[in-house]
């Protein structure tokens, strides 16, 4: 018979996938299909509803470009990208905790030597920044590259900015640690921010009476040959937006103390003739095959 009640349907279409050859297709796409239909279910789902969510995912498809990835960003307001960089580091054994990737990993990470002013002399209290990475016994890694990226004074991205066709990225960059693990650059504090609110994430995001912000933080993306990637983030100690981050993304191991100096040297022997903000921070990696997951437009 070619007619199907509710359960019927749903067994129904899990077995049109059973030939499925590749088994984690299978697995992935049954899963999926049950949790879709229970979705339904449970909610009662009207057509008026269905058609707002085939519009909604639409629209977030349409705001994406090539600067611009509005479903990574729904993903972490709905806390999918934290559960899915939980269950893979279960197992830490140490290794410095991970988070979100976030939507503005746009590529573009120039190679720049120590010491360099990563935000080109924008507006903004002068920060230095320096840090360490290793293996879980303290013991500097070979071949290691880190991207670091982070928002301005004004909590903006370069990415999000029309100047960046123009003139390329700026507090984004890419460093070579030293022999002994270490590596360090200046720029400025950044700032908490809201996410980009005007697209569908935004919408919901009002629709739900949430707040828009992450508190203030340094990207750090690090790959050694042999090792898992890290993707993760530095947050800045006394953010008010630490407990309430709109991805989840705060783990408590990740805030740094911040230090504000008066010093008129930075420790690379740069003058400086404001106080300064000093971040310091050591990244461990553990061993293994992973590769960092990036969007596609990223490489
Ligand atoms: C970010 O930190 O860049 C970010 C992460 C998730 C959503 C929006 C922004
Ligand atoms: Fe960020």
């Amino acid at each position: 018979m070619a007619q199907f009640d509710e359960a019927g349907l749903t067994a129904e279409v899990i077995r049109s996938f059973q030939s499925t050859p590749n088994p984690r297709l299978k697995t992935l796409v049954t899963e999926l299909v049950k949790s879709l239909h229970d979705y339904v279910q449970r909610t009662n789902l009207t057509f008026e509803e269905w058609n707002y969510a085939i519009e909604f995912l639409t629209r977030t498809g349409q705001t994406c470009t090539p600067v611009r990835q509005e479903f990574i960003l729904l993903s972490d307001v709905l806390g999918v990208s934290m559960l899915v960089d939980a269950v893979n580091h279960r197992e830490r054994e140490g290794a410095t905790e991970t988070t979100v990737l976030g939507p503005f990993y746009v590529g573009e990470h120039k190679p720049l030597p120590h010491g360099s002013d990563i935000s080109l002399g924008d507006p903004g209290e002068p920060m230095f920044v320096t840090a360490r990475v290793t293996d879980l016994a303290g013991k500097p890694l070979k071949n290691v590259r880190v991207d670091v990226w982070h928002a301005d004074d004004d909590g903006f991205y370069d990415s999000q900015k029309e100047s960046y066709a123009t003139q390329g990225p700026s507090m984004r960059a890419r460093f070579t640690p030293d022999d002994d693990g270490r590596f360090y650059f200046r720029t400025i504090l950044p700032c908490s921010y809201p996410i980009p609110m005007d697209g569908p994430v935004g919408d919901l995001i009002r629709a739900s009476d949430r707040h828009p912000m992450r508190p203030a933080h340094v990207h750090f993306l690090v790959e050694a040959p042999g090792y898992d990637p890290l993707i993760t983030h530095v947050f800045i100690d006394g953010d008010k937006y630490l407990r309430s981050d709109v991805v989840f993304g705060v783990k408590d191991e990740l805030i740094a103390k911040v230090e504000r100096r008066t010093e008129p040297k930075l420790p690379d022997g740069t003058p400086v003739d404001r106080p300064w903000h000093l971040m310091s921070y050591e990244f461990h990696l553990k061993p293994g095959e992973g590769v960092a997951p990036k969007p596609m437009a990223a490489e």
